[in-house]
């Protein structure tokens, strides 16, 4: 009789220690999803501890590639806006626009560059890189910082972003982490469950092309596993016509 109660209790401890390690796992994943797709109050402290940790590395990236004081600049899945008050300062005669799925990630980086939209320097809309909110040939720059993982359709969503680009004008991803990279083997689990993952230097180089950029050159900084890809839309000749027609 004792040890069928001992037995009972030991069984009960262990389905409350299941039970336990199942919800923590399922919050866990509630909560990194946050990364993703930011809610609007859940997202709010992942917002702003990704403005302040993907900072450097957005530093960092934007060393390679050019901008002018007058560029118009587009930042896709601009999360909490500390990449847009970047660029609007660096873009100091120009305009920078942000765009993001997630209607958390827009009211956040409105906040953070309030100043700057009310000056008239600073859009943030909300919208998918599948279908940006903006005509064709707007943008000078477009800037991707820790977003390109998470877009569902890599080389269509690729050539709309190509879409919004004057001729001659620039992509730029940059990401913390990349298949081959340093910390490929922590990241890239991490990346999994966010039903994500990361291209390789490669990869990137395909993908690139694919979608029909030209000059493309990618940058490693291997101490930290880090990456960065630019692409540059193609200056098309206009074609001449000058044969008459009799
Ligand atoms: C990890 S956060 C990075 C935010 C910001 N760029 C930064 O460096 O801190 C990824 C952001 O990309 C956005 N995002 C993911 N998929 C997107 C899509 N398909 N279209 C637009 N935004 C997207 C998310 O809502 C989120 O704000």
């Amino acid at each position: 009789m004792c040890c069928a109660t001992g037995a009972n209790s030991a069984t009960s401890r262990v389905i409350k220690q299941i039970v336990i390690y199942v919800v923590a796992f399922g919050v866990a994943i509630v909560l990194m999803r946050q990364v993703r797709k930011p809610h609007r109050w859940i997202g709010r402290p992942f917002l702003w501890i990704m403005n302040r940790t993907h900072s450097a590395l957005t530093d960092w990236g934007l060393e390679h590639v050019a901008i002018e004081p007058d560029f118009t600049i587009l930042d896709v899945g601009c999360g909490g806006g500390r990449t847009i008050q970047k660029l609007a300062a660096m873009a100091s005669e120009g305009a920078v626009y942000g765009v993001d799925y997630a209607s958390g990630s827009v009211v956040a980086s409105r906040a953070k560059n309030a100043e700057l939209i009310k000056a008239g320097r600073v859009e943030i809309h909300e919208g998918s890189v599948s279908q940006l909110p903006f005509p064709d040939a707007k943008f000078d720059l477009v800037t991707a910082v820790e977003t390109q993982y998470y877009w569902p359709d890599l080389v269509n969503d690729m050539k709309e972003i190509r879409r919004t680009l004057k001729p001659g004008g620039r992509l730029i991803v940059i990401a913390e982490t990349f298949s081959g990279g340093r910390f490929d083997n922590v990241k890239g689990s991490a990346m999994k469950l966010l039903g994500s993952h990361a291209l390789s230097e490669e990869g990137q180089r395909e993908l690139f092309n694919s979608a029909g950029y030209d000059e493309i050159k990618t940058f490693v900084e291997k101490r930290k596993g880090w990456i960065c890809v630019v692409g540059r839309k193609t200056i098309h000749e206009t074609p001449r016509n000058n044969t008459k027609e009799i």
